[in-house]
């Protein structure tokens, strides 16, 4: 395995889109940000030189980091932010990871801007399960947002108030045709004819899942989440935020050029930017324009069936050369509600008369993000940080996805972790519920990969859906699309010793408090106990 060196330098660009021009948060001056490349099983040590005006943290986001929760970079709970003016640098430990990753800031905001695609190649020697792609090319997908996101945010939590929507989406930076004074700078392709391409994708946006997909080519997608699937042939895909999707194509069209787009799958209540972000697949050599540019038909906005039918449909390719661990048998399940709601404020923080604002809570639990990081102060045992008892259910059971009327809608703040044996077999059933504003959840869990053992609509049924698990090739994941009205079961060993946090990947979710941590113990030999502590980690204020 070898190892990587990069320097990253957070500093303020400035950038012109849609018309306006922002001074915003970049690595090494560019949006997105740098791509990071290494082969399976590599370490890369990324150095991060804050050159910006605040303190801001690096998450590698779907790597496991075996027993290094160190580098894993959540603010405030794996680490206290970098700040201005200091560097530190992440040791990033890849293990069983393939395929497309991603990094991002993981510090309030600041990811609309500060994020950029992890390539993972298969190991020196091996080679895809799939014919050798002619070239490879990231394809990162995000929010735009015309104004200062992190004043943005700010001002949201000091007030109360929602945060703002952005402005439009980007493909690889650029807004694409459809957005005003966007047509010069569009993200062009080139292709040539008969040559396959695969796409990394990311999906980077900061609030809505994406339909994705390119007119007149059919798509085949062979990875997600690093790690490979059995082939999916469709014309469209559905990624959540936080996932990664690698996906084929055969230039095998005959004019000149032909529209990639991006638009929002989007199930809640809640506004959101509906429009759409379009790149060019450019055909080298002399081909026709088309009459009329081809746009790829995705489906609507609220196209519930085609995000669930896209989502269903994805298998662990699960073969002899790529066998799946998924435990058969479970020594913990946690149950988790996953609700939208309202808090009781007495502060100045209240949107709205009567003392309530919205948040969100994980079994009711609000998470309150500390002023001390959670994984220094299991490490030395500050016991007035966090409480060790985040519920394994909720406090009240209810027909979550049904007529919730007469369900109290106010949650609790509080910082609570759940401790985890080393080596037991968890499964997390996360149950959507109709309180507040019922939305579909992308839920991210740091530290590990797991399996999609079942989904479904409705409230879980605890006799009758664990009979219908998948445990031959249900999908390896590090985020899974939790369904409005829905659930989800997830499967893994909690062989990765650490502070791991756990959230809903829509940001407007996370910061209302859809967030908990989960602290895997050590084993009881040095091989299964969290590294030591690096001395240089950045000091708390
Ligand atoms: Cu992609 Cu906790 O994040
Ligand atoms: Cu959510």
């Amino acid at each position: 395995a070898d190892i990587h060196y990069y320097d990253f330098a957070l500093q303020e660009a400035n950038f012109t889109k849609m018309c306006s021009t922002k001074s915003m948060l970049t690595v090494n001056g560019s949006f997105p940000g740098p791509t990071i490349q290494a082969r399976k099983g590599d370490t890369m040590f990324i150095k991060v030189i804050n050159q910006g005006t605040y303190g801001v943290t690096i998450h590698w986001h779907g790597v496991k980091q075996p027993r290094n929760p160190w580098s894993d970079g959540p603010e405030n709970i794996t680490q206290c932010p970098i700040a201005a003016g200091t560097s530190f640098t992440y040791e990033v430990i890849l293990s069983t990871e393939e395929g497309t990753l991603w990094w991002h800031a993981h510090s309030d905001w600041t990811r609309a801007t500060v994020h950029g695609a992890i390539v993972i190649l298969p190991a020196a020697g091996t080679t895809y399960p799939f014919p050798t792609p002619y070239k490879e090319q990231t394809i990162v997908l995000a929010s735009w947002f015309k104004g200062d996101v992190m004043a943005m945010i700010t001002n949201s939590i000091a007030t109360g108030t929602n945060p703002t929507q952005a402005d439009g989406y980007t493909i690889n930076g650029e807004p694409g045709d459809l957005y005003d004074c966007s047509n010069e700078t569009t993200y062009r392709l080139s292709v040539e004819y008969n040559k396959t391409y695969l796409l990394r994708i990311v999906n980077a946006v900061m609030n809505e899942e994406q339909f994705f997909g390119i007119a007149n080519h059919s798509l085949t997608v062979v990875a997600q989440d690093a790690a490979y699937i059995k082939p999916i042939n469709t014309t469209y895909i559905m990624i959540t935020p936080g996932q990664t999707m690698d996906v084929l194509f055969t230039a095998n069209q005959t004019l000149s050029h032909f529209y990639m787009a991006a638009s929002p799958y989007h199930d809640s209540v809640l506004t959101f930017p509906n429009s759409t972000a379009t790149a060019i697949v450019q055909y080298e050599g002399n081909y026709t324009a088309p009459s009329s540019p081809f746009f790829p038909t995705l489906p609507a906005y609220n196209d519930i069936d085609a995000a669930q039918k896209f989502t269903n449909s994805v298998k662990s390719l699960a073969n002899e050369e790529y066998p799946i661990s998924v435990p058969e048998r479970i020594n913990t399940r946690i149950y988790i509600a996953v609700s939208l709601n309202a808090l009781r404020c007495s502060n100045s923080s209240c949107d709205t008369a009567d003392g309530d604002r919205t948040a969100a809570s994980l079994n009711n639990v609000s998470f309150d993000t500390p002023q001390i990081d959670i994984l220094q102060a299991y490490y030395g045992s500050l016991n007035y940080v966090f409480d060790p008892d985040f519920p394994s259910e909720p406090p009240v059971f209810f027909n979550f996805t049904g007529d919730v009327s007469n369900v109290s809608m106010y949650t609790a703040q509080g910082t609570k972790a759940r401790m985890i044996d080393y080596g037991q077999a968890v499964e997390i059933v996360y149950q959507g519920t109709n309180l507040g504003a019922a939305s579909s959840h992308p839920m991210h869990l740091h530290g590990f990969s797991f399996y999609l053992v079942g989904t479904g609509s409705g409230n879980f049924n605890s006799v009758t859906d664990p009979t219908n698990y998948n445990l031959v090739d249900p999908p390896e994941l590090n985020t899974v699309n939790l369904p409005k009205n829905g659930w989800a079961a997830i499967r893994f060993v909690a062989d990765n010793p650490g502070v791991w946090f756990m959230h809903c990947h829509i940001e407007r979710h996370a910061t209302w408090g859809m967030d908990t941590v989960l602290i895997v113990k050590n084993g009881t030999t040095p091989n299964t106990s969290m590294l030591p502590r690096p001395t240089y980690m950045p000091p708390c204020s």
